[in-house]
């Protein structure tokens, strides 16, 4: 049988148009993929050479069978499992098959809603002396304030006591320095030869081996102080394989917290600058979020009490993430051939979903590129649920999703609580590159 007759795949997207179009769309391709969908559907395919396609889709069923339904055909594609770990190493987020699922077991139950009740007054606390800082009535730069408050935030709730500040500037310094080199690898793979003969790969390689140093330091001062400290660190050096009731080697364990403060910091810091832009830029919505904090804060005392009836200020957060998802895309590639929806696909095809354009697709969602909190709210919430996927979905959700609104919540709050903010933009501008990075957002400050 030829393969044409064996499989089909969504229209494609001619050949022609996939390179006229190439330079403009390494340099932002959320446009592109806008107009593609547009054209040719919620599901389009790309020919790679003689029978190898790419697909890319904005359909709510195929990232529901893809992610949940039948995600055991679906492991992460190389992008996220080679490349990442090529310089972050072998962790969740990097890891597929029996052995991520080995760690996921192990891990789950240090991000349990109960354990994060207990890391919670350190990060409110962390928060609030992240927040001391802050340069009032003037406009700044949100990005990288929130970047550094939720990187501070993970570090202070997987190392408590630590107070190796500077350890935790290199170790953040050097995250972002391979994270960026990664991206251009990634995406000027013509130009392997020239980072390889330049020394930037080793380079880079010897940044990513000091991180492991610094990072094993931490913990074997840990280990060696031999106290009870209720933090992450504490939590991951206590937790046993069922099977051999061993725990993680110190190998495993870097790679495994370097995942927590990749995973964990940016994305949250992009959330955040986009909620402040938008909150600066609908002064009602600042008023509601304004009100619904001072009447809970009149009511409880109990900052888990307070997280909990956080109801239109979570609406507000998810409302921003639906706008701009910090993990903007996602990609799985299938271990056999399947039938995804109408489609007849061979094994290894790459599949990537863009929450970016799931999230706007007017089929699932009324005027979707307007802000509206209240889709969150009451019976609608129900509904707006099932096409939402900031945190991805199925076995491999984001493990820190209760840590991450927590967060969110507390920085939120207490920001509200304080300030009246102003934003200096209308329109938001944004970077896709692992995540959807916010470029130039300011915003101002003012003392209530
Ligand atoms: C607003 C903040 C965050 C967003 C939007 C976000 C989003 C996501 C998404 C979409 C995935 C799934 C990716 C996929 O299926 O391909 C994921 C996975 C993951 N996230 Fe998050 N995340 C956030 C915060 C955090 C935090 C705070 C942590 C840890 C402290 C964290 C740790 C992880 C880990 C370890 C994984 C891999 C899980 C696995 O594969 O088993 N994330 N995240």
């Amino acid at each position: 049988m030829s393969n044409n007759v064996k499989y089909s795949y969504p229209n494609k997207l001619s050949i022609i148009r996939f390179f006229k179009d190439a330079e403009g769309v390494r340099k932002n391709p959320i446009p592109f993929h806008r107009r593609y969908f547009e054209k040719l559907g919620d599901s389009f395919s790309i020919r790679i050479g003689f029978s190898k396609y790419i697909i890319l889709s904005r359909d709510n069923e195929i990232a529901q069978y893809i992610l949940v339904k039948n995600q055991k055909n679906y492991h992460k594609s190389k992008f996220q499992s080679v490349y990442l770990s090529k310089y972050l190493g072998k962790g969740l987020l990097t890891n597929d098959g029996d052995f991520w699922l080995k760690q996921r077991r192990l891990i789950q139950p240090a991000f349990h809603k109960q354990k994060m009740n207990q890391l919670v007054d350190n990060i409110n606390t962390t928060i609030t002396s992240e927040l001391d800082d802050l340069i009032e009535e003037k406009p700044i730069d949100l990005f990288p304030v929130m970047s550094n408050l939720a990187f501070n935030v993970v570090a202070k709730s997987l190392f408590q006591l630590s107070t190796a500040e500077d350890k935790f500037h290199r170790i953040k310094f050097i995250i972002e320095e391979v994270q960026n080199f990664l991206i251009k690898e990634i995406r000027l793979p013509h130009k392997a030869w020239w980072f390889s003969l330049s020394g930037q790969v080793k380079k880079h390689l010897s940044l990513a081996e000091e991180n492991n140093k610094l990072i094993q330091e931490i913990i074997e001062e840990r280990k060696a102080s031999n106290e009870e400290i209720n933090d992450l660190l504490n939590m991951l050096l206590e937790t046993r394989y069922e099977d051999t009731g061993e725990g993680m080697t110190v190998e495993q364990l870097i790679d495994e917290i370097k995942v927590l403060f990749i995973a964990g910091h940016e994305t949250t810091a992009n959330a955040l600058t986009f909620t402040l832009h938008l909150l600066g830029n609908n002064p009602e919505v600042q008023q509601k979020v304004f009100d619904e904090i001072s009447e809970i804060e009149s009511q409880t005392d109990n900052i888990i009490e307070q997280l909990q009836k956080m109801t239109y200020t979570s609406a507000v957060l998810n409302e921003s993430m639906r706008l701009f998802p910090p993990a903007w895309i996602t990609d799985r590639q299938n271990l056999e051939d399947d039938s995804l929806a109408q489609f007849k696909i061979k094994k290894d095809t790459l599949i990537g979903v863009s929450f970016y354009e799931l999230h706007r697709n007017p089929k699932y969602w009324n005027n979707p590129d307007e802000f509206i909190p209240d889709r969150f709210l009451g019976e609608q919430k129900k509904e707006s649920m099932q096409y939402f996927y900031p945190f991805g979905a199925g076995p491999r959700m984001c493990i820190g999703t209760g840590f991450a609104i927590y967060e969110m919540c507390l920085t939120i709050s207490q920001i509200v609580k304080k300030y009246v903010i102003k934003s200096n933009n209308d329109v938001v501008q944004f970077n896709p590159l692992i995540t959807l990075k916010p470029v130039n957002v300011e915003a101002s400050f003012f003392k209530r």
